[in-house]
């Protein structure tokens, strides 16, 4: 039996929940990253860094809801934190104080944002502060990376992969290519697509379209493609050119933020940029986002200014409470610093099992999120990490699942997340079963 066969004979309550499902909800998943072939496991219960099947069988989690679980799964303060605004109500559609609570937190963290507003989710933060870019600028153009994913909107779902049935353009100048159906034409027009890491790629973008482009959107370290960090003095180097031709400058630190530091990827890269998008970490596993930055662009959302910004959910106390317990109680000072020893054990133990295995594998992380990039090389661009061998991935996915562990989101471009929840033993478990399954591929080769 291969791993494949594994996974199937050891689920079979979820491939009977599956069934149930779909017959109610396309694929029977909530978000189609949630499916894989021939159905993902359905899930029974979660504590810490564990979640139980409905099998029964109990998995070490180190997708964690791509990245948003910081604080591990039904985390005891931030439940109680839930349980006790419950009691006193969860959504008001009026002004309460724990938003500001929670917002003077963020401000605490990332100095670089002087105002923000709460959304729900990653996707409308991108939304809006694509908006207020556009609003402040009075331009149209859209700056963003290859491969990059900021959510699901109409205008940011361009090249979020290499396009299968459209020429993918050369590396340093990425075809701009519309990822769903139902999108008009219009919504993605002047959304222009460059390389990370690539600063010949970004400049040409920018002379060309220059008095066009509202903002150049990106995740200051991509998890889009494995996680690929950036290159020494690129960041700094994109600030310089983004002022350089007038262009605001966004981080996407939906999924790092709060994460990779305290601070995110501002305080870890020492860059500030003009808006920053957040959401996971801040909502301590429930559905919050923000978008915020400089206090005269700020100062143009209603109703100070004419970019709308409206929403029933928006700053929820619900949420807004677990975020301020996630963030001020459980995400501590040593807790980082525990996160990111555990990252790198992590990180340098995969290496030396590839190392000594001989494998044509690389490990890329940065603190506690990371991932195996199935190419000989580290990649330092989508376009690099996206030559990925398809079949070592295939089988390191469901080997890792058979054996009990979830090794990241479900699909080779995700990557594998360390909460404040997992120990050094889960690590050391994890290294022990991810070397089986190396050993099982490198037979295979
Ligand atoms: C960098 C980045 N931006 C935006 C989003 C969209 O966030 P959400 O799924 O909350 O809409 C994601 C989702 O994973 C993301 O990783």
């Amino acid at each position: 039996m291969g791993f494949f066969e594994d996974y199937v004979a050891r689920t079979p309550a979820s491939a009977k929940e599956a069934k149930r499902a779909q017959a109610i909800i396309p694929g029977g998943v909530g978000s189609a990253i949630q499916f894989w072939q021939p159905y993902p496991i359905y899930v029974q219960d979660s504590k810490g860094p564990y979640v139980w099947d409905m099998d029964g069988n109990k998995y070490i989690d180190y997708c964690m809801c791509y990245a948003a679980m910081v604080a591990g799964h039904a985390d005891p303060v931030i439940a109680a934190a839930i349980t006790e605004q419950a009691k006193h109500g969860t959504l008001y559609g009026l002004p309460a104080a724990g938003a500001t609570d929670l917002a003077e937190e963020i401000h605490r963290r990332y100095p670089v944002i002087d105002m923000l507003r709460f959304t729900q989710s990653g996707v409308e933060a991108t939304m809006y502060a694509v908006r207020l870019a556009r609003a402040a600028t009075q331009k149209l153009g859209v700056l963003k990376v290859e491969g990059a994913y900021h959510g699901a909107n109409d205008m940011l779902l361009v090249s979020c992969a290499v396009p299968q049935n459209t020429p993918a353009g050369p590396e340093w100048l990425p075809s701009s290519y519309v990822e769903s159906a139902g999108i008009p034409p219009g919504a993605s027009q002047h959304t222009y697509v460059v390389q990370f890491n690539h600063l010949e790629s970004l400049e040409y973008q920018l002379k060309k379209h220059e008095g066009e482009i509202a903002c150049f959107i990106l995740e200051p370290c991509m998890t889009n493609g494995g996680v690929i960090p950036p290159d020494p003095g690129y960041l700094a180097k994109v600030r310089e050119l983004t002022r350089k031709y007038n262009v605001l400058l966004i981080f996407d630190e939906v999924k790092i933020g709060c994460r990779i530091a305290s601070g995110g990827a501002c305080e870890k890269y020492a860059i500030e940029p003009d808006l920053v998008t957040l959401a996971k970490a801040i909502g301590g596993g429930t559905p919050l986002g923000a978008f915020g930055g400089r206090r005269d662009l700020m100062e143009l959302i209603t109703p100070l200014g004419p970019a709308v910004h409206f929403g029933t959910y928006n700053a929820n106390p619900l949420c807004c409470a677990a975020g301020l317990a996630c963030l001020t109680k459980v995400l501590t000072k040593d807790k980082y610093k525990e996160m990111d020893r555990l990252g790198a054990k992590y990180a340098a133990g995969l290496e030396s099992i590839i190392k000594n295995l001989g494998l044509p594998a690389s490990v890329t992380h940065e603190g506690p999120l990371g991932g195996i990039q199935f190419v000989p090389e580290k990649p330092h661009t989508y376009r690099q990490a996206n030559r990925y061998n398809r079949m070592m991935w295939r089988e390191y996915w469901y080997g890792m699942l058979s054996k009990g562990v979830i090794p990241m989101g479900s699909g080779w471009f995700e990557e594998y997340s360390i909460s404040a929840a997992h120990s050094e033993k889960d690590i050391d478990d994890t290294l022990g079963i991810t070397e089986d399954v190396l050993k099982a591929i490198k037979r295979m080769l």
